[in-house]
């Protein structure tokens, strides 16, 4: 049985820093501090440390539940719990059928209508096991594209120690940026750097493996980012980026800035790929999840505002401007950090850019991780063997976006599918499928998994699994005991009602919201 050869984390630290290395990567540093500053600074920290606490805590709690009761992979978790709960998986089965009929009838698009409807049929025969399936689609979906920017940020790594990025204009960043995402041979090396070092380190197993790499590059992280707080806060000048990113500024912050914040908290804490759960299936019964997901959750908040204080303070003090996503990575701040006194720009980007390997590469080894532990549950593969089949599927798919980075040329055939299903298509191939992923099916896996936990596994059968009580060390005759007993039954009744009814609402919130349906 998969169960009994399940292997476990080492440590308590170990998965801590496993699931941190999932939650911390390029949304930390290069959409949070930007959305910040643009909404309200200090204000709109405030909204998402909310958003963090009412939704991602909450749906991460959920996702470590599954996991760890099931000790399998989402699939798995699933089915694990699915039983007595045939006639509400078919309902849905149901309502999905005549949805799909609603679409084509009134929008005419036919593509979205099938896609709708095979879902609907695959729920009716397989049940919620589907949902399991489709996190872990979603998740190797994910990495396909996720590699191609990992691929292009190890080799700025590169390039700032030999010396490719020593300029000081933009224009000349802009030629390097377009040089490197437009050929697609070059995206294509740094791709497969990347989902080798993935795949190489999932080789290796959960303790040996994800969990010893995550304990290395985690703290080195934290370590480099806190260098380049430091010297990007001692320049002169400093304090305007100081201003532009945390002064609270409440005028700024709008009904879309909420959203946008629980949007975010969303994409930053990996929920609703399924992965949380594949992690939270190597848990030991003995740990606590709640105390656990609560470090998780400050880890990835503390390098979200530690990445805006290394970021702006620096972009203000060169006198450049702060903007959004690639821009900013790939063109700001390697000016910034060269236009710094010191002669040292080599250094500052090298570690700049390491620092944002690390990140990247850990996200990208939990969505590997997330695969292997599907393939070898549902096959007879051993986890070598997945590990290889994986990254090679993988890397053939994510061709697709290294070529695809800049423009539709070469998928010509690609894009009018597309068309067909999502009416136009603006962004090129990757674009497209960054979109889709982060504001449509994570959104609506998250919901489906708080859903699912609240109402058919039931919250009080998931809360039970949040705590434990340690064998021969935890004993209901002491006084200490009994009051953690005490504030554990609160914190329970707080997370039954929250991941029965405010999550899965404000999810639902911001998933119509992010996929355009309803506007402000
Ligand atoms: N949480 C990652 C970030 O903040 O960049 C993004 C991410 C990684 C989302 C891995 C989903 C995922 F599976």
């Amino acid at each position: 049985m998969a169960t009994a050869k399940r292997e476990h984390w080492g440590s308590t630290w170990g998965f801590i820093m496993a699931a941190a290395g999932s939650a911390i990567g390029l949304g930390n540093v290069w959409r949070f501090p930007y959305i910040t500053g643009m909404n309200g600074g200090g204000a709109f920290v405030l909204v998402y440390l909310g958003c963090i606490l009412l939704i991602g805590l909450p749906v991460m709690l959920a996702e470590f539940a599954m996991g760890r009761a099931s000790q399998s992979d989402p699939i798995g978790a699933f089915k694990h719990f699915s039983p007595g709960s045939e006639l509400i998986s078919k309902c849905f089965s149901g309502v999905g059928l005549v949805l799909a009929a609603l679409i084509a009838a009134f929008s005419h698009n036919f593509g979205l209508a099938s896609i709708v409807a095979l879902v609907s049929a695959a729920v009716w025969k397989w049940g919620f096991a589907v949902a399991g399936f489709f996190c872990s689609l979603v998740a190797m979906l994910i990495l396909s594209y996720y590699a191609v920017i990992g691929g292009w940020i190890l080799i700025y790594s590169w390039e700032s120690f030999s010396g490719g990025l020593s300029f000081t204009g933009t224009a000349e960043a802009e030629n390097l940026f377009v040089n490197i995402a437009t050929n697609g041979w070059i995206s294509t090396i740094g791709m497969l750097a990347y989902m080798l070092i993935c795949g190489f380190v999932c080789f290796f197993g959960v303790k040996k493996g994800v969990e010893l790499a995550s304990k290395i590059m985690m703290p080195v992280l934290f370590v480099l980012i806190l260098v380049l707080v430091v010297r990007s806060l001692t320049l002169p000048g400093a304090n305007a980026g100081v201003q532009f990113f945390l002064a609270p500024d409440f005028n700024n912050l709008s009904v879309k800035g909420v959203l946008e914040a629980l949007g975010h908290a969303f994409y930053s804490l990996s929920l609703g790929m399924g992965i949380l759960i594949t992690y939270g299936s190597y848990l030991p019964r003995d740990r606590n999840i709640f105390t656990s997901s609560l470090f998780v959750v400050l880890c990835d908040t503390l390098l979200a505002i530690l990445a805006g204080l290394a970021i702006f303070p620096a972009v203000f003090a060169m006198g450049m401007s702060p903007e959004q996503g690639p821009s900013l990575l790939f063109k700001v701040l390697p000016c910034t950090f060269n236009s710094m006194p010191g002669s040292l720009g080599w250094l500052w980007n090298g570690m700049f850019f390491i620092l944002m390997s690390l990140a990247a590469l850990t996200s990208g080894i939990s969505l590997l991780e997330c695969g292997v532990s599907t393939l070898t549950q549902h096959t007879k593969l051993q986890r070598r063997p997945a590990v290889i089949i994986l990254t090679v599927s993988i890397s053939l798919v994510a061709l697709l976006s290294a070529f695809g980075a800049a423009s539709w040329k070469y998928l010509m055939p690609l894009k009018n599918v597309m068309e067909r299903v999502l009416g136009s298509v603006k962004g090129s191939f990757l674009d497209e499928l960054d979109y889709i992923c982060s504001n449509w099916i994570l959104p609506l896996d998250g919901l489906i998994i708080a859903l699912f936990v609240g109402w058919v596994w039931g919250a009080s059968k998931g809360a039970k699994e949040l705590y434990t009580v340690r064998q021969g060390k935890d004993n209901y005759n002491d006084a200490k005991f009994l009051r953690k007993v005490f504030a554990q039954n609160i914190s329970v009744t707080v997370w039954t009602y929250f991941v029965r009814f405010i999550a899965p609402l404000l999810v639902l919130l911001t998933f119509l919201f992010s996929a355009g349906i309803i506007k402000f």
